[in-house]
């Protein structure tokens, strides 16, 4: 065993869980108070993070079989056919660079497996921290990656990203930090920044970094994702109300709230919002106020930015990152790009100097 594989070694055998309770330097996450801020504004909005409850996250597991919604099979597809390619892009074309992957909002992993599967065929061994709020999806990922890729020691990290960014800064080899599922649609223009240059900070010069997006395209196509026959996207909307109903003692009559999914030019984005079909009143007993709504007056929910290349690159390069490759499925839907921290090349070897 050389060296760095015996130190690789140790380090895997001293991975522990890791939990904390840090809160996002930005975006508070106290439910009470985004609705009541939410929903008070002048222009009604709602964060995207209150869809994933635990009905909201069987929903977008519906969401993602859907036929329109054609953005988790296309990245999956990019894994598949590209895996090595990837992984040799993150080395640097250096093969006999030691890689610490490490992925934010990681999930369950199933869509990262594939590569940790590549990974484990060239290297033997491969060590994964997987970062996200959800504890218990960490906990599916860790099972099914021991039963099924016995090769990857696997630290979960349950953190919001502030506390995951912290982890993933002090990975003993060259970082190769993964953001995909185009996560990264829900973060519009400052907001998008901010987080990357947050991932550069956690990240040594000469680290990679893969950020999944989807691309712009025909509105329709995009429409019809975010709106689709079966009714499923409208019901993962919606649901934000029933949660709101449950936790806050809201009175929401979901009959007079309708789904819509707009494509928004100028940003570039596919916008969800729930439209008042009425004009209403309603309660949230545990804020204490009462919400007006005007007839065709609508909450924002969600915004998905839909990528250039060129907004990719402008992205990147805000937070010292530079972009070298990107992988796309065949109908070029959706893009896999590869970015290298920029900064000194003193640690060249991604070897972490303390
Ligand atoms: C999980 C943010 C990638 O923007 O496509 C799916 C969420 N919203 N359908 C997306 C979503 C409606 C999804 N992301």
């Amino acid at each position: 065993m050389s060296e760095r594989a015996a130190s690789e070694s140790a380090n895997l055998r001293a991975a522990k869980k890791i939990t904390t309770d840090a809160t996002d330097s930005r975006e508070s996450h106290d439910l009470a108070v985004v609705v009541r801020v939410g929903l008070t504004a002048e222009k009604k909005s709602l964060p995207p993070w209150l869809f994933y409850d635990e009905e909201g996250s069987r929903l977008f597991v519906e969401i993602t079989k859907l036929p329109e919604y054609y953005l988790g099979r296309a990245e999956r597809r990019i894994f598949e056919k590209y895996g090595e390619d990837i992984i040799v892009q993150a080395q640097a074309n250096d093969t006999g660079t030691a890689i610490s992957f490490a992925e934010l909002g990681a999930g369950t992993a199933d869509k990262t497996q594939s590569l940790l599967h590549r990974a484990v065929e060239m290297f033997g061994t491969v060590s994964f921290m997987a970062t996200d709020t959800s504890a218990s999806a960490l906990d599916i990922a860790v099972e099914r990656l021991h039963r099924e890729e016995p090769s990857i020691v696997v630290t979960p990290v349950a953190a919001k990203h502030e506390g995951a960014l912290r982890a993933i800064a002090g990975l003993p080899h060259r970082q190769f930090v993964m953001f995909i599922g185009s996560s990264i649609g829900n973060y519009v223009d400052a907001d998008a920044r901010a987080l990357v240059s947050d991932i550069r900070q956690a990240l040594l010069p000469g680290a990679a970094f893969l950020l999944g997006t989807d691309l712009k395209k025909d509105p329709s196509v995009l429409v019809r994702a975010y709106d689709d026959a079966a009714g499923i996207t409208a019901a993962f909307n919606k649901n934000m109300l029933v949660r709101i109903n449950r936790e806050l003692g809201a009175h929401f009559d979901l009959s007079r709230f309708e789904h819509r999914a707009i494509w928004n030019e100028a940003a570039s984005c596919i916008e969800m919002h729930l439209v008042s079909t009425v004009s209403q009143i309603v309660s949230i007993d545990a804020l204490g106020i009462q919400v007006r709504f005007r007839r065709g007056e609508s909450i924002h929910t969600e915004s998905s930015v839909k990528y250039t290349e060129a907004r990719v690159d402008a992205l990147l390069k805000s937070a010292d990152f530079s972009r070298e490759i990107s992988f796309y499925d065949d109908e070029k839907k959706f893009a896999v790009h590869i970015a290298r921290a920029g900064g000194a090349s003193a640690l060249r070897d991604g070897t972490r100097v303390k």
